[in-house]
């Protein structure tokens, strides 16, 4: 394949370039690319040097796959150019998830939404993608009728600059802010902007974006977003109403089956999901698995990832792997 990837500076491209190279996908020719301040860098990709490009210049390139992951405005202004030359696009921002016509695609739930003629795929949010994982086969089996969400987001999930705040106020250094408060010690309930109804746009991707993946317009859903000095990935308290009883037991061996979930589950032994774990790996891991008992059929779970990974870098490049699958490029 002939990819672009479009962001490769960024905190999520450096781990796509990984994520491609651990998972071998067959790239033929790269082009990676940033924003004009990053031109006459390099970056490594599979044993060779790089020099970054402009979109522009992939654009005209027409490559197979354009991987985006600069963000919803670069998105907006150049997607449609590479799609209109036949190019899939993989967008990791916000800026198509919405639209109807574009599938929102977790590979393992719904890759079958993805038909010949796609050209632009959205990469969900990455607290959205670690939780419908562990959701899909509960929603499956039991139904789900309504969720209420916690999120702990690791600072990795707002780029390279609020790293970089993290690290400056722990070294006592006064420099750029990524957040309106210090992030250091300090719990902030502001994922992205609010918006009108009270919520922020973080918590309203987890209601919207989990809605169309499960195809589920019904499911009510309540999300709180916080962001917390963590850097190994999302935590997730998630409370779901089914619909049928189940048993604690019968959801451990549901998720233990289901592909790209670890079930981590034994809190007498202290053993339960945790960032620092995740950090690193593909999989995403649930824990404290119990029963709600405030309410009928009501099950509570932590769900971990590392949002770079399974949130964000591997779950596009399973998509780039099942378009060369499937023959569509
Ligand atoms: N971090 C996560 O966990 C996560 C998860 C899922 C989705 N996402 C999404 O992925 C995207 C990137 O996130 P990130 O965390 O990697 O951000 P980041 O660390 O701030 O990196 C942004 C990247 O985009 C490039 N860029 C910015 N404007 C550009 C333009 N006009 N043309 C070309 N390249 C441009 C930057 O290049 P320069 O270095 O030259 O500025 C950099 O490579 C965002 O849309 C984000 O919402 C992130």
């Amino acid at each position: 394949m002939v990819v672009a990837l479009i962001g490769a500076t960024g905190m999520v491209g450096q781990v796509m370039m990984r994520v491609m190279e651990e998972r071998a996908l067959p790239v033929r020719e790269f082009i990676p690319c940033a924003s004009p301040r990053s031109k006459g860098k390099e970056v490594k990709f599979m044993g060779k040097s790089y020099r970054l490009g402009l979109v522009e210049d992939a654009i005209k390139a027409k490559p197979d796959v354009a991987i985006f992951s600069a963000g919803a405005s670069a998105s907006r202004k150049y997607a449609g150019a590479f799609a209109s030359n036949g190019t899939f696009v993989i967008d990791n921002s916000s800026a198509w998830r919405a639209d109807e016509s574009v599938p929102l695609v977790v590979p393992e739930i719904n890759a079958d939404t993805i038909s010949k003629s796609t050209r632009i795929i959205a990469n969900p949010n990455c607290s959205t993608i670690q939780m419908v994982l562990a959701l899909a086969p509960i929603h499956r089996k039991y139904g789900i009728k309504r969720l209420v969400i916690s999120t702990y987001q690791s600072v990795t999930g707002s780029g390279v600059k609020a790293v970089r705040q993290l690290k400056d106020e722990r070294a006592g250094i006064e420099g750029e802010k990524a957040y309106p408060h210090a992030i250091d010690l300090n719990c902030l309930p502001h994922g992205g902007d609010f918006t009108e109804n009270g919520y922020t746009a973080e918590e309203m991707k987890l209601v919207n974006e989990t809605r169309k993946i499960l195809d589920d317009p019904e499911i009510r859903i309540t999300a709180t977003v916080v962001r917390v000095p963590v850097t190994g990935g999302h935590s997730e308290a998630v409370n779901a109403e089914l619909s049928a009883d189940f048993s604690v037991d019968g959801i451990r061996q549901l998720l233990s089956k289901t592909e790209g979930i670890v079930v981590m589950d034994d809190p007498a032994a202290n053993i339960y999901p945790m960032p620092r774990f995740a950090e690193g790996r593909d999989e995403v891991f649930v824990g404290r698995i119990r029963k709600d008992t405030s309410v009928a059929f009501g099950l509570d779970m932590w769900i971990v990832a590392d949002n770079l990974r399974k949130g964000a870098a591997t779950n596009a490049v399973q998509i780039a792997q099942y378009l060369k699958d499937r023959k569509l490029v």
